[in-house]
């Protein structure tokens, strides 16, 4: 499962890209606010450290259809073809993602929270929905079982349309929609770094510098083998 970081943090940013196997960035209005400041700036920050190839989903902030097809223009023309344009599921949200999926700018459908919004997402063209799955388990919904079946559902009728899920809180959650079969997850930086540490991994780690040390001292193995 594709693993995308959902943040507008640039140090986050930059140490994930530099150390993490993520293949784009995502962010929503809420993220951009925690940052505040210049957003055009840090927009443009973002892809500069991702590069040009890497995915970056923003989402717009209008609500009028006129004015979405006019911001979601404006945001892929400043940040390239790999923009994502996040909308959430609306009718005008809808309406916009079949006309903007026609002239060739890839929508991710955002804020999905049942897979009958997701199903006519995919209709309309979207290139992902993000269906969330905290929000749905929070109030005691099945979000993982939601992401399922918006996986069996696109499946089934030979859609194009990838599920990014989004929305986590804990780990195991994206663990879940990675073994149900969703394409691609964004995850914050807390939770990104979760899936990697395991404090027996850092006792192993420190196992085997001791028994090293223990043997051989100072001598690394790479000075031994450049004699
Ligand atoms: C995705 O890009 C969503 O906007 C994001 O994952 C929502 O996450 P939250 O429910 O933690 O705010």
């Amino acid at each position: 499962m594709k693993l995308l970081l959902d943040t507008a943090n640039l140090d986050d940013i930059r140490y994930f890209n530099t150390y993490y196997p993520i293949e784009g960035v995502t962010t929503n209005p809420t993220i951009l606010a925690r940052e505040g400041g210049d957003v055009i700036a840090l927009l443009k920050s973002i892809r500069e450290i991702i590069g040009d190839k890497k995915e970056l989903h923003l989402q717009v902030t209008e609500t009028e259809y006129d004015r979405i097809i006019a911001e979601a223009k404006a945001l892929y023309a400043m940040l390239g073809p790999n923009t994502f344009i996040k909308i959430p599921a609306t009718d005008v949200g809808l309406k916009a993602t079949y006309t903007l999926s026609k002239m060739g700018i890839r929508i991710t459908v955002t804020a999905v929270l049942s897979a009958t919004q997701a199903m006519l997402a995919a209709n309309s063209g979207a290139s992902y929905v993000a269906p969330y799955i905290s929000r749905l388990e929070n109030i005691c919904d099945d979000g993982v079982g939601c992401a399922a079946d918006i996986v069996k559902i696109f499946s089934a009728g030979g859609s194009k349309t990838k599920v990014l899920a989004a929305s986590f809180k804990t780990a195991k959650e994206v663990l879940d929609v990675a073994v149900i079969g969703c394409h691609a997850a964004t995850v914050g930086s807390d939770i990104m770094k979760k899936l990697l540490s395991h404090t027996t991994t850092a006792t192993s780690i420190a196992d085997f510098e001791r028994d090293w040390n223990a043997a051989f001292g100072e001598r690394t193995l790479l000075s031994m083998l450049e004699g």
